[in-house]
């Protein structure tokens, strides 16, 4: 009886170590599955849609696929709604400013206040 217990204990133990070397070896190889299901917006908080693709078509070479700069911490947006308010916020988009482009002549009104009021909640 005891000898059974322990050889059944023995076995699972081996069972364990089995598949915790497979798990290991698959999560090692893998890893193909990990980039599958991105969201829409991607990297990049929650927005109307729109807004994000204005983001991706205008701004996004500057400032980074999920808003973290692509040109230094002067390009970080992550936080920018708790540094700017929202009139500074779209001043800047449409002035530019630095080695900022303006918008003012490139995009609506409608879509400058879209970005700005998505830009100023992020913090
Ligand atoms: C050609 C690159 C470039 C593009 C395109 C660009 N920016 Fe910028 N942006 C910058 C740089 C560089 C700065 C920092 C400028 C500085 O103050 O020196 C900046 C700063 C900002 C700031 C102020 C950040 C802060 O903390 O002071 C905001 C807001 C901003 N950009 C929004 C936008 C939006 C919205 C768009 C798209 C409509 C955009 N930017 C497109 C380069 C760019």
């Amino acid at each position: 009886m005891r000898k059974k217990t322990f050889a059944s204990k023995a076995a699972a133990l081996l069972a364990l170590a089995v598949l915790a070397t497979g798990v290991a070896a698959c999560g090692g190889s893998g890893g193909s599955g990990a980039s599958g299901g991105k969201s829409a917006s991607g990297g990049l908080p929650d927005g109307p849609a729109e807004t994000i693709e204005l983001y991706r078509s205008n701004c996004l070479v500057c400032h980074g696929p999920d808003l973290s700069g692509n040109m230094g911490p002067s390009t970080d947006l992550t936080k920018v709604g708790a540094r700017l308010d929202r009139d500074a916020i779209r001043q800047r988009i449409v002035e530019g400013g630095g080695s900022m482009p303006a918008f003012g002549d490139k995009l609506s009104a409608e879509d400058i206040d879209a970005l700005t009021d998505w830009l100023a909640a992020q913090n």
